[in-house]
């Protein structure tokens, strides 16, 4: 089972988003040895080799690697980071074979912020190696990185939905950024036509992320929540999802596909749409906000971007960004779980932290940081989108717990099914808010 795991290790990692780097030395990956499940985990000492999972959006993999490597400069350890799929979901499948065996091949885990209910039991408490500085981390996720009063993971940064757009095409059009739906729409269609007309065919209003995965829930969670209605379950577990809100808001984004957002969006995830807007080809998108340190690292972007938040579904509405965000976690299979927490609490720290926020725009989690003259110079919308970010919507991982990833993959695949015309956004949700009921006995049992 272990060498079977081992193997599954390399081609994932491979397969789903393999760095070159990686691609090229395929015996990086998963070298470590494994040990009977039970083997008593030996006590911290130097020299040791620690697997660290990362994940490979944006600049994510890079700035993992620095920082690893000099954490053990600094202890004598080394690091074998492992790149994972790009795709939350496809994470979550492979984390679940690795920790599911108990295998020992990845002892630090970086983990998503609806995940800590689903794989907790699997992890250490890091109370233990923290010596506190959890307190000057934002409490709201340490609350969530809490799972039978044990902190199953240190968090590592924090994300929102943001809306992306091209300053220099809305000056040229005579447009402001959209603060409603309806004016996003009109003003993407507008200025598509124009691009269209004056010779670039390849213009379109809108892109995000409308793939059946993670991203898609995030992506409606915000839809719907900017319409008035709810968040799928609430937090006392009632499935909500069936509402006249929340069906208006998937018949507005189904009226993007085609006419102001491309068909292909429906194979989109953050990359994807990443690459689209970044190659000149969009005038909106809706993305997280490491998109912002790519785009100004382009020259053929830089200065033309603006951050604003992401539009209300009405006169009614709100503005929603979905809360996302990464955690880092120690295997309670770790051969060696001092030392890997030790990592964990270098990489978390407040001054690496710091470092990717400015060269990445990976959002802290430790609220000084937003403060930092260094940090609003790179990333200003940190200062102006604050309250966007500490109001952020959360999933309902918390009320579902380790249901969590059956109830998010029923509502995207609901919304899936709409976005691409197969089933109108009324009976989509009519027949998500059965199968949830279902699932949890009316919302009484999750
Ligand atoms: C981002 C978010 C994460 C979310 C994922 C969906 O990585 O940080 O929370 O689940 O996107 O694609």
């Amino acid at each position: 089972m272990m060498k079977k795991i081992s193997a599954l290790l390399l081609i994932a990692a491979c397969a789903w988003g393999c760095s070159k780097d990686q691609g090229d030395k395929p015996g990086t990956a998963a070298t470590t040895t494994t040990t009977g499940e039970g083997t008593p985990p030996e006590q911290p000492k130097a020299g040791a080799t620690i697997a660290i999972s990362c994940g490979a959006v944006g600049q994510e993999l890079e700035l993992c690697k620095a920082a690893a490597e000099e954490w053990a400069t600094k202890t004598g350890n080394k690091v074998n980071v492992i790149s994972t799929p790009n795709s939350a979901t496809d994470r979550l499948a492979l984390y679940q074979q690795i920790l599911g065996a108990g295998a020992s091949d990845i002892d630090v885990f970086q983990i998503d912020v609806i995940w800590p209910g689903i794989l907790g039991n699997h992890f250490i408490d890091l109370k233990a190696h923290s010596k506190g500085v959890e307190a000057s981390h934002f409490e709201a996720i340490i609350q969530n990185n809490t799972v039978a009063g044990k902190l199953v993971a240190m968090p590592w940064f924090t994300d929102g939905g943001l809306l992306y757009y091209r300053k220099d095409l809305l000056e040229k059009h005579g447009a402001q950024p959209p603060t409603t739906w309806t004016e996003l729409t009109e003003t993407a269609k507008k200025i598509q036509d124009a691009e269209r007309a004056a010779g670039n065919d390849k213009m379109w209003g809108f892109v995000w992320q409308g793939k059946a995965y993670e991203g898609l829930t995030c992506n409606a969670i915000e839809w719907v929540t900017s319409f008035g209605g709810g968040t799928i379950v609430d937090a006392a577990g009632k499935v909500t999802i069936n509402n006249p809100q929340a069906v208006a808001a998937l018949q507005t984004a189904a009226g993007w596909i085609g006419t102001i957002t491309p068909d292909g969006v429906l194979n989109y995830a953050e990359e994807e749409a990443r690459g689209v807007f970044q190659s000149g080809n969009a005038v909106f998108m809706r993305n997280w906000p490491y998109a912002w340190a790519m785009a100004q690292a382009d020259e053929n972007l830089k200065d033309k971007v603006g951050v604003v938040a992401l539009p209300k579904g009405g006169a009614d509405g709100r503005h929603a960004a979905a809360l996302g965000g990464w955690q880092l976690a120690v295997s309670k299979y770790s051969k060696h779980p001092e030392i890997a927490a030790d990592l964990v609490m270098h990489l978390t720290s407040k001054e690496v932290q710091k470092q990717r926020a400015i060269q990445g725009s990976y959002n802290p989690t430790i609220a000084e940081l937003y403060k930092d003259q260094d940090v609003l110079t790179a990333t200003p919308f940190f200062g102006q989108l604050y309250d966007t970010f500490v109001n952020a919507v959360p999933r309902p991982s918390t009320a579902t717990g380790s249901k969590y990833n059956q109830v998010s993959n029923e509502f995207w695949n609901a919304v899936y099914a709409t976005l691409s015309g197969k089933t109108p956004a009324d009976k989509s949700l009519q027949e998500l808010q059965q199968k949830l009921d279902d699932m949890s006995r009316g919302g009484t049992s999750w």
